[in-house]
């Protein structure tokens, strides 16, 4: 058997000693007394009776052991001109000055921290201080408007926000506070306290005594220790969208986040202590939390906060300047990045202009990885392009090349096979195992392995509906797809109402509720389309109320505007048709799947629940229009 046949069944056999195993890359402050927790199925914890704090695990113990001076973070900001590479000691002092400011503004072990920031070192700084006091994090992605950052605000119920005066998208300016100060009008939870960081590019008026500016917080503060947390204890809430307009707060716990996000770096990036790892990615999506972030620091590697864009920053060759300047040794961003690079050089001429040649792989996540793609950016590099499948429910790979076992043969389009840890299997709707080859619902085998998701954030009961009662016995994960001879997993997309835009997961949902909210509007439905740069971009169909008289440019635009004030520009709502009628099934439901099966070009059989199949009809020719 070949390492990763051996490392695959050791995992699944004997988990306990599998995980027990790699646990002993941590430093504990007091070993857990089991490994797997299974005591309360479906309910499953690692490590529990252990004690350790991920913070001391991702900058202190490395010093102790002799790495202080190596770089931790390089961040890289082309949109501001700015270059700054901070050590772990560096980063350990700035860590512990802030985190002892968090605890003079009242924050302690368990309360919640929302940051809402951009891609600047204080993003970092602000996660690493709430693990090291045991306090929890909640990152909300910048590109979100004011009424979702209120929602997460009401949900998480934090003492202190953090955030900045602005963020750079580009050449744009966008002020934060506004949007801060909005979000906290809307929400009825109130925040004691709100930690800005002033950037030179705008400034941010101040609510006395609420907000403080961050420079001020670390002057007074003492630098603080790492407090012991619980394994079991939650390090952060993300949240993600699901099928409602309601977001899930995804919990991620101290112990198994750091042995899983540990064991991922070398087994399946390849990395070992010592390399640069770049995630060009947000701080505010999973990818960031694990991979610009936690998993590179807690492995020892330097890793890098980029604070701009594939192209225009200031052009398609913007990554591969970052990658050659920094020495970094593997990449890992979303494939729209890529086409958008591929799009303004389609010959790969900008990548020739630099010294890559201490990178070695290109890893690829968010969405699929279209054979196009894949194959030009393997020619352009010349190096392995991995595409590896996951989720933020997950917060590491469940299906990937691993390129630290065993390097797989490639199959362009499938992310390869499951990482070790994981069992995934696809069934059919009555719960039997779909062939080979047939398409059905991707799920994993409960128990999931360390440093998935525990539960959703004060909502046992919704985590059990939403993932775990659709197959008894196995997580559902949303995504469709089949297993091939060979046990290659081929994911072909989401079976509910998620898209993803440019690498960013959405709800349409949210979108219908907004446009819902439109007093021209009767009803609506918000489905996602295929498109060539973003992969999918959402589309609306609105019905409008008897007797409105609307000119359907201007319905257009305010509906986009809404979308974008109230979702946020990240959204990239930019299409609604009005039309005369929505097709539902008898109950009512709106078929959405079907809608968007003609929308990608297939020929779906009309279901047999539908109402009056003569509206499907009718809007055949506007959910495809003609080429
Ligand atoms: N704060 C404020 N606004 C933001 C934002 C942030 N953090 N992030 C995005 N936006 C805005 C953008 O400025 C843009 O606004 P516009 O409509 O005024 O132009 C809008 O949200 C859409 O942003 P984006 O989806 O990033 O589109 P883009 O056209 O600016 O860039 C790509 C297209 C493909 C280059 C870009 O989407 C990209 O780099 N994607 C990779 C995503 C990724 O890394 N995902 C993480 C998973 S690994
Ligand atoms: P997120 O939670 O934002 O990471 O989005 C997770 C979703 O993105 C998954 O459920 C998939 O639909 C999609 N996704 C992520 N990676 C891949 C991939 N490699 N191939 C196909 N879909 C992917």
């Amino acid at each position: 058997m070949g390492a990763y046949a051996t490392a695959y069944e050791r995992s699944i056999t004997d988990p306990t000693r599998f995980w027990g195993l790699a646990a002993r890359d941590l430093r504990w402050l007091t070993p857990p007394d089991r490994v797997l927790d299974d005591g309360a199925p479906p309910f499953y914890r690692w490590f529990t009776g252990g004690e350790l704090n991920t913070c001391d695990n991702a900058l202190d113990r490395h010093i102790d052991e002799g790495r202080g001076d190596q770089a931790a973070l390089i961040y890289d900001s082309p949109v501001t001109g700015t270059k700054r590479v901070y050590s772990y000691l560096e980063l350990r002092e700035e860590v512990a000055l802030f985190a002892g400011a968090l605890r003079g503004l009242g924050v302690g072990r368990g309360d919640r921290v929302v940051i809402y920031l951009p891609m600047v070192p204080e993003a970092v700084v602000s996660m690493l201080a709430c693990a090291r006091i045991g306090a929890v994090h909640s990152v909300v992605f910048g590109g979100f408007a004011a009424r979702e950052l209120a929602i997460r605000v009401d949900d998480a119920r934090p003492k202190v926000v953090i955030s900045a005066s602005c963020g750079v998208e580009t050449a744009r300016i966008v002020p934060y506070k506004p949007l801060l100060d909005e979000a906290l009008r809307l929400a009825s939870h109130k925040v004691d306290h709100c930690v800005i960081v002033q950037r030179p590019q705008a400034h941010a008026d101040l609510l006395r005594p609420r907000d403080v500016e961050w420079s001020e917080a670390i002057s007074t503060a003492l630098p603080a220790e790492c407090v012991p947390v619980a394994a079991t204890d939650p390090l952060y809430i993300l949240y993600t969208s699901g099928t409602t307009g309601l977001p899930k707060g995804v919990v991620r716990d101290n112990g198994g986040h750091a042995v899983a996000l540990r064991w991922s770096m070398e087994n399946i990036y390849g990395m070992e202590p010592g390399d640069v790892f770049w995630a060009a990615s947000d701080v505010g999506w999973v990818v960031g939390h694990s991979y610009i972030v936690y998993a590179p620091l807690l492995t020892g590697c330097t890793t890098v906060l980029y604070e701009g864009k594939p192209v225009g920053t200031p052009d398609a060759g913007a990554f591969w300047r970052v990658a050659a300047e920094h020495r970094v040794k593997v990449l890992f961003t979303a494939p729209t990045a890529i086409r958008a690079i591929k799009k303004e050089d389609p010959s790969g001429a900008l990548a020739k202009r630099y010294d890559l040649s201490a990178l070695e792989t290109l890893f690829l996540a968010g969405e699929r990885l279209d054979p196009d793609t894949y194959h030009w950016a393997e020619r352009i590099l010349n190096r392995p392009v991995v595409d590896h499948w996951w989720q933020t429910e997950t917060g590491w790979p469940i299906v990937a090349n691993p390129l630290g076992l065993e390097r797989m043969p490639v199959k362009p389009g499938s992310p390869t096979m499951p990482v070790p840890g994981y069992e995934v299997r696809v069934l059919r709707p009555d719960g039997e195992e779909a062939a080979s080859g047939e398409d059905g619902a991707i799920v994993l085998k409960l128990p999931l392995p360390p440093g998935t998701l525990p539960t959703l954030w004060q909502d046992d009961e919704r985590f059990v509906e939403s993932y775990l009662s659709r197959f008894p016995g196995h997580y559902l994960t949303g995504d469709g797809g089949h297993l091939d001879d060979d046990g290659y997993v081929w994911v072909m997309g989401r079976t509910d109402d998620v898209i993803n835009v440019a690498g960013h997961r959405l709800s349409t949902g949210t979108m219908e509720e907004v446009i819902a909210a439109h007093p021209a509007v009767a009803e609506c439905a918000v489905i996602g389309v295929a498109d060539a740069l973003k992969g999918q971009v959402p589309r609306g169909y609105v019905v409008l109320k008897t007797g409105v008289d609307t000119d359907p440019e201007r319905l257009r635009e305010e509906l986009v505007r809404a979308v974008r004030e109230q979702v946020g520009p990240v959204a990239s709502f930019q299409d609604v048709d009005v039309v005369p009628a929505l097709p539902k099934t008898r109950s009512g439901k709106i078929l959405r799947g079907t809608m968007r099966a003609i929308a990608d070009g297939e020929d779906p059989p009309v279901p047999s629940t539908i109402e009056d199949p003569a509206v499907l009809e009718q809007l055949r020719g506007i959910l495809r229009p003609a080429p």
